[in-house]
This record gives structure tokens, sequence and C-alpha cells, in this order.
């Protein structure tokens, strides 16, 4: 049977996890904007991630996450040479890379490991580049290098002021937005609320935004229908027609309604595990 090794781990965050995977399929054909579902054991969730970055060299594929529920807590465990039972991907559309002049990349929280690799590409395709990421704290600022890096301009937010600028990321794009140039496009990621407000602030503006939607998924493979949303008024499957949408098209009180769905079942879940108990996932 395959298996797939964790080939590197870091700590971002006291809850953050950086995990470089072994899984050569996957890298060979993996672009920005795409996830993957990875599973730990037999019986087991099936966790939902967005790529934040891949070395087809190598083979690798780099997941970030939050350990926020009993699967990734069991997933921030796992150490170097610790396998992963399954690897699926890469799942979903690739982002729309082209040259579009100037973009805006914004990533919230840990919405700034996805939209790493997408900056990146959108440097390469040849737009100026102005990056917008924000955190809770300091502390749970992650990637500010790796984003200076890929953008010829970035701004950093924290909401208690503890680095940059103090509040939202949705600050500082009014900002640039009312310094007047000219914004071609704009990429948004991170909680949903982050990204329904981003999408009011362009909405005047005109300015194109697309967000990655993240909902409930199964199978990943557009059947179960698990990932259902609403944009301009149709029925999408985020897993297959996704994950990245217009956020002026997107239904966000449908979608926030369902993303809470299973809030409290997980929140029982980790209690049920934290207080010793075995396997409920049957
Ligand atoms: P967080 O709550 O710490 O927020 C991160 C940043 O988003 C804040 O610092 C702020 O700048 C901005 N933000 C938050 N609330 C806002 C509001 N009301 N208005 C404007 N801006 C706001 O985020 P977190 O805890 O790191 O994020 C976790 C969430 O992000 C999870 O729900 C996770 O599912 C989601 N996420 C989504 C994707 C994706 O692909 N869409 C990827 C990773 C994480
Ligand atoms: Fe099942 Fe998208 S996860 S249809």
């Amino acid at each position: 049977m395959k298996v797939y090794p964790i080939v590197a781990k870091r700590v971002l965050a006291p809850t953050l996890k950086l995990m470089e995977v072994e899984a050569p399929e996957v890298a060979r054909k993996a672009e920005a904007g795409q996830f993957v579902i990875v599973r730990i054991a037999e019986n087991g969730e099936r966790i939902p991630l967005t790529i934040a970055d891949f070395d087809r060299q190598r083979g690798t594929i780099t997941i970030i996450f939050q350990e926020v529920g009993y699967t990734t807590q069991q997933l921030g465990n796992l150490e170097v040479n610790d396998h992963l039972l399954d690897f699926t991907g890469p799942l979903g559309l690739p982002s729309e890379v082209e040259h579009y002049g100037h973009v805006v990349c914004v990533g919230g929280g840990v919405g700034i490991a996805p939209i790493y690799p997408i900056t990146r590409a959108l440097k390469e395709a040849g737009n100026e580049v102005t990056a917008i990421i924000g955190a809770r704290t300091k502390e749970l600022l992650i990637l500010e290098e790796e984003m200076r890096r890929v953008s010829h301009r970035l701004l950093v937010a924290t909401d208690d002021g503890s680095y940059g600028h103090k509040g939202f990321v949705t600050d500082l794009i009014k900002q640039v937005l009312e310094e007047g140039k000219q914004v071609d496009r704009l990429w948004a990621i991170g909680p949903m609320i982050m990204m329904r407000n981003v999408a009011e602030v362009t909405r005047p503006y005109a300015v194109k935004t697309i967000v990655s939607l993240n909902p409930i998924m199964v199978d990943g493979t557009g059947m179960c229908g698990a990932c259902r949303v609403a944009v301009g008024g149709e029925t999408k499957f985020a897993c297959v027609d996704g994950p990245e949408f217009d956020g002026h098209q997107v239904d966000w009180d449908l979608a926030m309604r369902r993303l809470a769905m299973y809030r409290e079942e997980e929140r029982r879940a980790l209690a049920f595990h934290q207080s010793g108990g075995g396997c409920a996932c049957r």
C-alpha cells in the first residue's frame, strides 16, 4: 500500500504547523490555487488543505494547517518520517494566472499559506504585485519573508497592533484602492468573514475579487454535494468548480451557514477524545 512520508515539519505558531510531504505524483501536477485531501488513518476524517507550496524536483508538497479539531490535532502530532495514509490531489481548478497588470494578493491568518504560491505565480507572470497579510497578533503572522520575496510591496496588519498597521487587512486594501493606482485584480484568502468583507470593500471600485472557498468537503470529486455553494445564483461544487470564485458573486450567507453546520459535532468530538475516549468517528 502506498503511504506518504512527512519529510519536514516546522511549528510556525503554537497551533500552526507546516509539513512537507513526499508525494511526487501530486507535486508533478500541482498548480497554485489547488488543494489536497489528507487522511491519517483508516476510518479517519478527510481533511481538505490548500497547497501552500510544491517542489517538483524533490517531489514534495507543503501543507500548513491550524489545529482546530481532533483530526488536525492528530495530524499536528505526527513527526518527520511518520506517514500519511492518503494524500489525494491535486484537486480543484488552478488559479487563473495571467498578466493582468497591478494585482493585490491578500492573506489573512492561515490564509497566508495558500496565497503564497498564487502571489509567486502572479509575479512570475509579470504582474506588479502588492501583497497584504494580516494576523491577530505578531506571533501568528506567518511567511512574512516569503511573501516579501514574491511581491513588489508588502503591507502588514495585526488586529492588536503588535506589528504593522493596527487593524484588519481590509483597512490596508482601502488604503491601496484610495491611492488611485489602478488595481486590475485582487485575490483574498482567509477566514470566510474576512473574504466576505474584502469583497464588500472592493465592490464599489469594481475590482474583480477572487476568493478561495473552503466549505466542508467529503469526497473532493463532485459526487457527494457536501461542498455546495451558490455563486451568481447557480449551484457550484467548490471541489471541482473552485475552490476559487468571484467574491462579488458568492452567496456569503449560505456559505457561512453551511460552514457552521458541523461546528458543534467537531467540538463534541474534540472534547470526547480529550477526555480519553477512543475513536468515535464511525
Ligand atoms: P483570524 O481570525 O486570525 O483572521 C486572520 C485575519 O483576517 C485577521 O488578522 C484580519 O486581518 C482578517 N479578518 C478577520 N476577521 C475579519 C473581519 N471581520 N473583517 C475583515 N478582516 C478580517 O484567522 P485564522 O484563525 O488564521 O483563520 C482561520 C480560518 O481561515 C479558518 O476558518 C480556516 O478555515 C480559514 N482558511 C481558509 C482557507 C481557504 O482556502 N479559504 C485557507 C486557510 C484557512
Ligand atoms: Fe463532495 Fe465536493 S466534496 S462534491
